[in-house]
């Protein structure tokens, strides 16, 4: 990993610049000019203190090529600063003037199939076109210039989640930056040859002029998926060189200020590998969209976990996320009653220090018009609205409470996330294409909240040295480097978790030899003391197959078994498949769960799928350490404590692990003030006994706590509601 750009937070323009942000991207540029006094009146009502500006405006500053005008910003600037919002000023570079597109179509990228993808939308840009480099630096100077010591102007938002729809780019110019890149990477042409497998399927390559993008080649023909991973990350650095070229352009005008750029970090997607984006930026800022259902809570918390690893231990922004439905999915949800400030407050619980929403006006035409926003088209009489202003207030009684800047609490537990394993799993030519490693790692989390233990998520690139516990789900790729790190970190005490696809491959998509999990060269295999020879896998297409097999200790798995044919003499063997479909597929009595001494910790191994609910159980029994010993029955039956998150109305202890509650810590530098965080799981109400301290914020919480944050109260017993939060500051 490069070195880590320092961190950086933009001042509010109050008195002190300080103060938990509050706002949402700003868009005046839909509407007339007498909106924006409005706009500003309903904000300051609202307490919104900053906005994101100008991030599709590129249009209205050059509206024809080299003419620039700044007029309507500065305006707009000066009005929002003078009633004291500040203002996150983009580079404008997300979505291109149509002019800029007709003058210069090479800029466009091109599909796999070699379709040239038109514009109209955003992103319509080749990362590696010089052309349109020119023009984005072109316009990140000129602004620069204009805004260098504008006072309102407090932080840099570089382009829009970079890769939104640009991620792939099949051409010409993508081809020879793909060759350079393959070159500097590799060297010489044996090396590429070597680490992409070429002897397989006649594709020897005798210079770096006859590599080849993985471009559509027929049919349903598979890419070399070496090839594909150094394209995914390739596209990966591309980007990355692209905002810092941007940042660079504006940074050497206008030092100082902040730079970030909005990442989008959720369990569904894996755009960048943001563990080399975020040394990059002053300030880490993510754009979180909830997931409907019963995961909502948990699945924020879990993208969040991964957030506040990338921020390192500093406050990070929330750039983006809604008051209610969104408009791209197939069936859009709204926000349940309490969700719109639960949610918000949640991503405060889990280390941010500002929350911001798309938008601020709901939008009457374009393509996201039916987004929800601050003001809803129902305008400022409304539920949304009044919620928005329900959060200002809360944030402020927070700020006034003193959590910015404080640091949320790490935990002993460590999932470890991988951006390269993700885009792995994706590859169609792996055992199952159900394989997904964001999902197995959202799955733990999960089970791990089941289980009573919140856990950190954390790049596998970090360092994870700290924890006692690392879990790897389904992390695919595992380099020689990761292995001898996952060694000595068992070795010095600590115990390591595997499950069944983790370290199939190395970093070059090359499978070892001498059995399964072949990362490392046996190191991997030694550590788990266990050696597996086949994958079987159910779910095929075949009738009558069965379709999932039973374990000794009453758990089922039903996609992938790791055909485990020896274990080392000190191997524990957990559990074991039986019954008749074990039978059936030669695996009765072999080992499904196994843990393995090594040096003074412990690697585990799950060589099969479970789901959450078995994970939790596992978790309950294998993660439970007693003055540094694992308690654990060899087999048997798991503790069922596991279903308690689901189980109704519950009167739980604040200081214990609860499954039903989700707990955070922000304490102060010294830790003398700390900040606890309760938030309701469960669609049932819960009640919380002992909760020390006085009461900050009680959201959907009943008496005896006074709901009025104003009014802080010593508290015992708290009853939280479906969507509730609790926090409460106890000082030392
Ligand atoms: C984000 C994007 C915003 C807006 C939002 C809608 O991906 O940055 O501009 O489109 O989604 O959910």
């Amino acid at each position: 990993m490069t070195g880590r750009r320092a961190f950086r937070w933009p001042s509010l323009l109050t008195a002190d610049g300080r103060g938990i942000a509050f706002g949402g991207d700003y868009n005046p540029d839909q509407w007339p000019d007498e909106v924006v006094a409005e706009d500003i009146r309903l904000m300051r009502e609202a307490r919104v203190n900053t906005v994101a500006l100008a991030i599709f405006s590129w249009d209205r500053i050059e509206p024809r090529e080299g003419e620039f005008t700044f007029d309507w910003l500065d305006s707009v600037i000066d009005r929002l600063g003078r009633a004291g919002i500040a203002v996150d000023l983009a580079s404008a570079t997300a979505s291109a003037p149509m002019w800029l597109y007709e003058n210069h179509p090479e800029v466009l990228p091109v599909d796999k199939y070699g379709h040239v993808v038109n514009a109209g939308s955003r992103q319509s840009w080749r990362p590696t076109s010089p052309v349109f480099k020119r023009f984005a630096l072109r316009l990140c100077r000129r602004l620069a210039e204009h805004y260098k010591d504008n006072p309102y102007v407090t932080a840099w938002h570089m382009g829009n989640e970079y890769g939104w729809n640009n991620r792939y780019d099949y051409s010409d110019t993508a081809l020879e930056a793909f060759r350079a890149w393959c070159e500097a990477k590799y060297g010489t042409i044996d090396a590429l040859n070597e680490a992409w497998g070429t002897a397989f399927w006649s594709q020897h390559v005798n210079s770096f002029q006859e590599v080849m993008l993985p471009r559509h080649m027929g049919g349903d023909s598979m890419v070399n998926p070496p090839q594909q991973l150094d394209f995914e990350r390739f596209g990966n650095d591309m980007l990355l060189d692209f905002y810092k070229a941007e940042r660079d352009a504006i940074e050497e005008i206008c030092p100082g200020k902040p730079f970030t750029t909005n990442f989008m970090v959720s369990t569904d997607q894996c755009c960048m590998d943001y563990a080399q984006w975020a040394p990059e930026v002053d300030f880490v800022s993510n754009d979180h969209y909830f997931h409907e259902g019963e995961s909502h809570l948990d699945e924020l918390a879990c993208s969040d976990a991964l957030v506040a690893s990338l921020a390192a231990d500093h406050p990070w922004y929330v750039m983006e996320h809604s008051t209610s439905a969104v408009q791209w999915k197939p069936l859009n949800s709204r926000k349940r009653n309490g969700e719109l400030l639960r949610d918000s407050l949640a991503h405060v619980a889990i280390g941010a220090d500002a929350i911001n929403f798309f938008q601020w006006r709901q939008s009457t035409s374009g393509a996201e018009a039916f987004h929800s926003a601050m003001v809803p088209h129902a305008g400022a009489d409304s539920k949304v609205f009044r919620g928005v202003c329900e959060l200002g207030k809360a944030l402020e009684t927070l700020s006034r409470a003193g959590v910015q800047g404080t640091t949320l609490r790490r935990r002993g537990t460590a999932v470890l996330f991988s951006a390269e394993s993700e885009w792995a799993t994706r590859s169609e030519t792996l055992p199952s294409m159900r394989l997904d490693h964001w999902h197995a790692v959202r799955d733990w989390y999960r089970a791990l909240l089941d289980a009573g233990t919140r856990a950190d998520v954390v790049p596998l690139a970090h360092d994870w040295t700290g924890y006692d516990t690392v879990i790897l789900p389904n992390v695919l790729a595992l380099s020689d480097e990761d292995v001898r790190r996952l060694d000595g970190f068992a070795r010095a005490g600590g115990t390591v978790a595997i499950d069944y696809a983790t370290g199939i491959i190395d970093e070059r998509f090359h499978a070892g030899l001498g059995g399964y999990p072949g990362a490392g060269e046996g190191l991997l295999r030694g550590m788990i003391g266990v050696r597996g020879e086949e994958f079987n896998i159910l779910g095929a297409q075949a009738e009558g197959e069965p379709g999932e097999i039973a374990l000794s200790n009453g758990m089922r798995t039903r996609l992938w078994q790791t055909d485990v044919t020896a274990v080392a003499p000190d191997t524990t063997v957990v559990a074991t498949y039986e019954g008749d479909a074990a039978e059936d597929w030669e695996l009765a009595g072999t080992p499904a769960v196994t843990r393995h001494p090594w040096g003074a910790g412990e690697a585990i191994y799950v060589g099969c799928d479970l789901d959450r609910h078995d994970i939790a159980r596992l978790a309950r029994t294998l993660f439970t350490k007693v003055d540094g010993v694992c308690v654990m029955p060899a087999t048997g039956d798991a503790d069922d404590d596991a279903d308690a998150a689901e189980t109704p109305a519950a009167v739980v202890p604040a200081d214990g692990d609860d499954p039903r509650v989700l707990h955070t810590v922000r304490d102060n530098e010294d830790r003398t003030v700390r900040f606890d965080f309760y938030l309701n799981r469960s669609a049932c109400p819960v009640t919380l006994t002992g909760v020390d301290g006085e009461t900050i914020i009680a959201h959907r919480c009943a008496a005896p706590v006074a709901d009025a944050p104003a009014a802080p109260a010593h508290c015992a017993t708290v009853t939280l509601a479906r969507n509730a939060i609790l926090v409460t500051r106890t000082v030392r």
